[in-house]
């Protein structure tokens, strides 16, 4: 997805090699493993250091797992490693979901949705009791900056773009549930307002912006260790 490239900001901070980010992701995705039992519904989100999480939920062993997919790439992998993959309305409320993020900002803001799964992945999240983040430290930024990526309906997406102001925005890909994504490149600094914004905009699906209080945990593996950042869902 276009919006998976680093920010301006991420690139000034790609000092760390990429063997030691993909370390950190999956420093970060263990740790969260940990907090699976026996028995839980869990919600699977979609990416690289998701990638980790999966086999790293398998190796638990935990028995009774009734796991939900973000993405049509999770499910599979997710169904290859052994787990049980259902739909989120047949689970109903999860326990527990675990996914990656683009930026977290100082408040807990998310910027998510670099694999265009930011809709699934934000009904997942406010499916669950708690939702952790899983992230390398490359991912924490002091205020969020653009892309946000949206999700937009097909029908009149030329009338929805101009809407929002086609000079802000870039890329069309199709989303896995029959609408497009695209990237919001306007300001971001204020995100409640922004996220209000965009919600309300006709046409638009949802948007990658995750507030505060959907996070209930955000565990972020750096070089000194792991940070736990508590969230306002708790
Ligand atoms: C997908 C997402 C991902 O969680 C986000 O893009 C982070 O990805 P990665 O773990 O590959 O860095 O929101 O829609």
């Amino acid at each position: 997805m276009a919006s998976s490239r680093p920010t301006a900001r991420q690139q000034q901070q790609q000092h760390l090699s990429d063997a030691e980010i993909s370390r950190q992701k999956r420093a970060a995705a263990l740790a969260a493993a940990e907090l699976i039992e026996d028995g839980m519904r869990v919600g699977l989100g979609t990416g690289s250091t998701v990638a980790y999480l999966l086999p790293a939920i398998a190796a638990r062993g935990c028995e009774g797992l009734r796991c939900v997919a973000t993405s049509p790439a999770t499910e599979s992998a997710a169904r290859a490693l052994g787990l049980t993959v259902e739909a989120l309305d047949e689970v109903g409320e999860l326990d527990i979901a675990i996914d990656g993020a683009d930026q977290i900002d100082e408040r807990g803001w998310l910027i998510k949705g670099g694999g265009g799964a930011h809709t699934r992945e934000k009904i997942v999240a406010a499916a669950a009791r708690r939702f952790v983040v899983i992230a390398s430290a490359n991912k924490t930024v002091l205020e969020l900056e653009p892309p946000v990526p949206l999700e937009l309906v097909a029908f009149g997406v030329q009338r929805t773009l101009t809407s929002l102001d086609p000079a802000r925005l870039r890329g069309i890909e199709p989303s896995p549930d029959g609408g497009l994504i695209a990237d919001y490149l306007g300001p971001v600094g204020a995100p409640k307002e922004l996220a209000a914004r965009l919600s309300a905009a006709p046409g638009v699906v949802d948007h990658g912006l995750f507030e505060p209080e959907l996070v209930s945990l955000i565990l972020i593996a750096g070089d000194s260790g792991l940070e736990r950042r508590a969230g306002a869902k708790q």
